[in-house]
């Protein structure tokens, strides 16, 4: 099985585990299974907002081969508007950010003045859909400021602010060191090394500094709020802090507040590092429910790397 499957199933299945439990607050239940209802009333395995925007990006890639932020964004169109890369057939959920931009693109102006430009604006709708491109942005010769504009460009089409541009590199390295077969913590010291050499000396970066010591914090600590530092600190909190996917998945979700997509955020790294098999992959009984997995699968066979 492909690493892309292994980590973009895992950032399906969170992503469903806290579908039923978005919004609620920390502590009021303990998801200790795949649970269906609750929040939207769905059923079990629905993935959510954050999953399809993932796959609608995947499937630019992989059909266009290159990073095509145009093309990415008509996918999103096809989405919030004709149901595409949905779970059941509609759409339930789309964040503030997210359903601007894309609806302004409908309006018919150029997708790359879409996205929203305002420190407000930086919600976590453009972080829960990177996966993709850190697993598929490890051409060797590709430098990491080509990899900043790729970056720059995908996250800029809903979330057009420095903070989100830092929050989703960082995120992309870490994924990249992670599919090279770095150690979870050296994964991230290095995604926050070469983070920095692009974006150290901004103002926006401030935002991240508590991310080299993130693992040290305690969960009062930790906010899982829908703002994109937030969802970025409490994922990899999550990762540092679990030895399997289970594990990690369930901490995520038990957060509260913004549950599916610090789930997808952490899921997505989570099934890169422990795949599917044995006892700290994800478990068999979570993907069994989530549906059009044919598709998925399909979706993340052939496709290997795309040019910036
Ligand atoms: N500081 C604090 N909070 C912020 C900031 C900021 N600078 N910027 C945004 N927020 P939204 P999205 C908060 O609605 O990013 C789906 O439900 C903002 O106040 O624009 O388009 C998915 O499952 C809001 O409470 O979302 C995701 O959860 C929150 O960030 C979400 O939508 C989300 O901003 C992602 O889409
Ligand atoms: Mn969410």
């Amino acid at each position: 099985m492909s690493k892309l499957y292994e980590a973009v199933m895992g950032l399906v299945v969170a992503d469903a585990l806290g579908v039923p439990v978005e919004f609620a607050p920390r502590d009021s239940y303990l998801v200790t299974e795949m649970t269906g209802y609750g929040t939207y009333r769905q059923l079990p395995g629905t993935w959510s907002d954050d999953s399809s925007m993932t796959l609608a990006t995947l499937e630019s890639f992989k059909r266009k081969g290159c990073v095509d932020p145009a093309d990415i964004m008509q996918n999103f169109f096809l989405w919030l508007f004709e149901k595409r890369f949905t779970a059941r057939d509609y759409v339930f959920d789309v964040g503030n950010a997210c359903r601007n931009a894309i609806w302004t693109y409908g309006q018919g102006v150029a997708p790359q003045d879409c996205g929203g430009t305002e420190e407000q604006d930086n919600g976590n709708g453009a972080l829960m859909r990177m996966l993709p491109l850190g697993l598929l942005l490890v051409l060797l010769e590709g430098t990491d400021e080509a990899k900043a504009a790729a970056v720059r460009q995908v996250a800029g089409l809903t979330h057009n602010h420095m903070i989100s541009h830092i929050g989703c590199l960082i995120y992309v390295f870490v994924a990249e060191e992670l599919l090279r077969g770095s150690e979870k913590r050296e994964a991230l010291s290095s995604a926050l090394e070469r983070a920095a050499r692009i974006y150290g000396n901004e103002p926006a970066w401030q935002n991240y500094v508590r991310l080299p010591e993130i693992e040290t914090l305690g969960r009062e600590e930790i906010k899982s709020s829908g703002y994109a530092v937030d969802t970025l600190e409490a994922a990899l909190w999550c990762l540092l802090r679990t030895e399997s996917y289970r594990d990690c998945a369930l901490l995520a979700v038990n957060l509260g507040e913004d549950t599916d997509t610090v789930g997808a955020v952490a899921g997505g790294l989570a099934g890169l590092i422990y795949g599917l098999d044995g006892k700290t992959g994800i478990p068999a009984e979570w993907i069994e429910v989530i549906p059009r997995k044919a598709w998925i699968r399909e979706l993340c066979e052939g496709v290997e790397a795309i040019r910036c």
